[in-house]
């Protein structure tokens, strides 16, 4: 319990509560009138309060990820990784608090769980270095690999501007101009696009980072968090259902797992690809719709992530949780994927217009080692740095940083300015991936599921020309999943 909770619980109802200032509040349920038909009284402060300050208990929801809850553990490094990374949490036997939360991208606040969607997986670890926040998803790609179109992909899978409805054809529309959604798309409408719970899927950092050790050496890596509690998915039936009855059924599961002391935990295994290989490798390894694929890079383990604590309170702990690509610590760095480069600008961005510019403050944003980072003041300033200089250099003892050169976590970059796509390798294509996952990591029943489940979502709005280029899409993907598509659309809309 709190500080806070603990003084309110010692507050029986023969002392009352009292009000924001502290002083005794006259009454919770009574406001003051001229005698008991009269009208109400601007200087019932206790009124004021209660209705001024409802008005204000929200704060904007997520613009994608809006739905989601989360829970505190630890992650324990168990194996010794040194050799890729000095990083201090994934030294071993380090120990390090932590909090997670998922999510659904496209849904509202009170959206249901098992609407068929991507998952975010959101880690913020409290490390002795600083925050370190790895925002991934339970998939190992993305829709798009250029960060101008992120905004664009977002609105196309939330409400059309007119009805403010939810529309197929926009999806479509949006998915088959952009042909580089097809690994994740064919992933999304496979079986793991329904998890059956957060416990029982698994995460991904899906970008490629970099990993730095203590002699400066780098490497490219990408993680891969499995659950231990085994991948389950639902099918399109339960999850329509559940829908329905219980619009939290994700959120309900985490808490309730968690109350019985069933603790969810991930294995966290790591591929790491030698610094120079990147330059060579048949696919661009930089590019977020695809893969490595295992047997070019197998899994390293490196530790276990437990979940072992509820959020005391909601709003303070989940929702006003910022989680940020940017929160990077000595020994992990970003890369060239240009989505994970726009992604350092856009979350910070996002926290001070959602939460406010002080929202490093708040306790389940605060690093736990001492900070010193020149910022000040702004709207509800609470941690401040006392008479000490606000301004660097300074001559009064307050230290500031100096880096000049070139950086540990660099990389070559030269050339004209340029508005392109990524530089092609050997093997790179939009749909060869796709491919591989429906042939051969799909079995048949997998395939038979995929493919009623396109064909219902596409017959579902889905209007020319969108339609046709949905076919050939899938097609492309696999020519045979693409035709028993196109057939069975043509069964069920008959
Ligand atoms: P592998 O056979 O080594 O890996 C296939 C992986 O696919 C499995 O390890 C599992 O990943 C994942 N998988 C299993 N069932 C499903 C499913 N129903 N939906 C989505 N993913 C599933 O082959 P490759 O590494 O060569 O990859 C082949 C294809 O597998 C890729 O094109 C990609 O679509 C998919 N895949 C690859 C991953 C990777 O990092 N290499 C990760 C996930 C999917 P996991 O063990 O992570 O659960
Ligand atoms: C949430 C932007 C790509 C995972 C968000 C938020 C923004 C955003 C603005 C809301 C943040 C907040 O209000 O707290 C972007 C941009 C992207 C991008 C601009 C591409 C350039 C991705 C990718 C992943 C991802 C590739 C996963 C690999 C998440 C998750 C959340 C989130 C998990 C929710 C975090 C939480 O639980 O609070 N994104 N995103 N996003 N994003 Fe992204």
């Amino acid at each position: 319990m709190t500080e806070t909770n603990e003084a309110l619980s010692t507050a029986s109802n023969a002392t009352g509560s009292t009000l924001d200032s502290g002083a005794p509040a006259a009454s919770d349920r009574n406001s003051l009138s001229v005698g008991s038909n009269g009208p109400l009284l601007l200087h019932d402060v206790r009124l004021v309060e209660t209705l001024a300050h409802f008005n204000r208990e929200r704060v904007p929801e997520r613009n994608p990820h809006a739905k989601g809850a989360g829970a505190f553990g630890v992650f324990e490094t168990t194996e010794d990784v040194s050799q890729y990374t000095k990083a201090a949490l994934f030294q071993k036997g380090a120990r390090t608090e932590m909090l997670a939360r998922f999510s659904t991208v496209a849904g509202e606040q009170g959206s249901p769980d098992t609407w068929r969607d991507v998952r975010g997986f959101a880690l913020k670890f409290y490390t002795s270095e600083g925050n370190y926040d790895l925002v991934g998803n339970n998939t190992p790609i993305f829709f798009v690999r250029d960060p101008m179109k992120f905004p664009h992909f977002i609105r196309s899978q939330k409400r059309m501007p007119d009805t403010g409805l939810r529309d197929n054809n926009m999806q479509w529309d949006f998915w088959t101009l952009n042909p580089e959604t097809a690994h994740q798309v064919t992933y999304l409408m496979g079986d793991r696009g329904l998890p059956r719970t957060w416990r029982h899927m698994n995460g991904y950092g899906s970008h490629t980072y970099m990993w730095i050790n203590a002699k400066g050496e780098k490497f490219w890596v990408k993680y891969h968090f499995k659950t231990d509690q085994g991948i389950e998915n639902m099918t399109n039936e339960e999850a329509e259902r559940l829908a329905g009855v219980d619009a939290d059924f994700h959120r309900r599961d985490l808490v309730e797992a968690i109350e019985r002391g069933d603790y969810p935990s991930w294995t966290l295994y790591v591929q790491v690809m030698p610094y120079e290989d990147a330059k060579t490798y048949r696919f661009n390894p930089f590019d977020l719709t695809k893969v490595w694929p295992h047997s070019d890079y197998p899994l390293i383990k490196v530790g276990k992530m437990t979940l072992n604590r509820n959020p005391e309170n909601f709003f303070a702990e989940i929702e006003q949780a910022a989680f940020a690509p940017s929160n990077l610590v000595p020994g992990i760095g970003v890369s060239p994927d240009k989505m994970l480069l726009g992604r350092v600008f856009a979350y910070a961005d996002a926290h001070r217009a959602r939460i406010g510019t002080n929202y490093f403050q708040l306790p389940v944003n605060k690093p736990r080692v001492k900070v010193n980072s020149y910022t000040f003041d702004g709207h509800m300033t609470y941690e401040h740095s006392g008479k000490a200089p606000v301004y660097a250099p300074n001559s009064y003892g307050r230290p500031w940083s100096d880096q000049t050169g070139p950086v540990e976590d660099s990389w070559e970059a030269d050339g004209e300015l340029v508005r392109s796509a990524y530089e092609l390798h050997a093997e790179d294509d939009d749909f060869s991936q796709a491919g591989t996952l429906v042939r051969e990591v799909f079995d048949d029943a997998q395939r038979d599921r995929l493919v009623e489940t396109v064909a219902d979502h596409l017959s579902k709005g889905v209007v020319e020309p969108v339609l046709s280029r949905a076919f050939q899409y899938w097609k492309n993907i696999d020519e045979t999943i693409g035709e028993r598509i196109e057939k069975r659309y043509h069964e069920i809309a008959r």
